[in-house]
């Protein structure tokens, strides 16, 4: 197993939580089993709907599977991402950062190296038309991301790989009313670090008691 840096007996969950980006540069080293069953366990105690826990975590180190889907994945980045790489890297398009872009990019093609990819899957999905549907595996979601974090290994929260649902999902072998809400790729990082993501001030984008008033933070 390898060492974490900083060791899991000196993290507290506050660095944890301010220090999870997304990471896109994995080394393709495989995840110990016992590690990955701990994280698994851990994303599960995230919370859903009634505890309903209509949801399934199907884990993919298959690389014949990958090999289907990483096309896919390419695909759609290529269409939203790609295309569009000399303003991304001139920093003139919205959203992904230079750096950003070329971690993406690199993920793009480097998908099927991830020793492990993680697809949370929700039953009931695939014909919902509640727009909030998705909020009974967002936390469970975002647990895994954390605790693969706290052992040291990174993921991405992707969504670039959709669009051939059906095919996934026979691929899968899902049940029809499941559907694959993203897909983590989940390695050791071997590039960059746990750095505290960057976003807007807070004070931006909190609305006290109502949309459009802001209040200034004190300390
Ligand atoms: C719904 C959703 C879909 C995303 N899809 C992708 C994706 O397909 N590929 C990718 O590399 N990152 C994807 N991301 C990750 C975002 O790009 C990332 O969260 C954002 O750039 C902030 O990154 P940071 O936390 O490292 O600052 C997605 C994130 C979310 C929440």
């Amino acid at each position: 197993m390898r060492d974490v840096d900083p060791p899991v007996e000196e993290q507290t969950a506050w660095e944890v939580l301010n220090t999870t980006p997304a990471r896109r540069y994995l080394a393709p080293d495989p995840i110990p089993d016992e590690v990955l069953w701990e994280i698994l366990d851990t994303a599960v105690r995230g919370p859903s709907g009634g505890n309903r826990q209509e949801w399934g975590w199907v884990v993919v180190t298959d690389p014949e599977i990958k090999k289907r889907v990483a096309p896919w994945y390419r695909e759609n980045w290529q269409r939203a991402y790609g295309s569009r790489k000399e303003q991304f890297l001139a920093g003139t398009a919205e959203g992904l950062s230079p750096a950003g872009f070329r971690g993406a990019e690199h993920l793009a093609e480097h998908l099927e190296e991830a020793p492990v990819w993680v697809f949370p899957v929700l039953r009931r999905a695939a014909e919902a038309t509640d727009p909030r549907t998705g909020s009974s595996i967002y936390g469970a979601v975002q647990n895994l991301c954390l605790a693969a974090r706290a052992r040291g290994i990174g993921t991405s929260l992707t969504t670039l790989y959709a669009g051939h649902e059906d095919e996934l999902r026979s691929l899968l072998g899902l049940p029809d009313d499941a559907l694959t809400m993203a897909l983590i790729p989940m390695g050791y990082p071997e590039r960059g670090r746990w750095a505290r993501p960057k976003r807007a001030p807070v004070e931006d984008v909190v609305h006290w008691n109502s949309w459009g008033a802001h209040a200034r933070r004190e300390s």
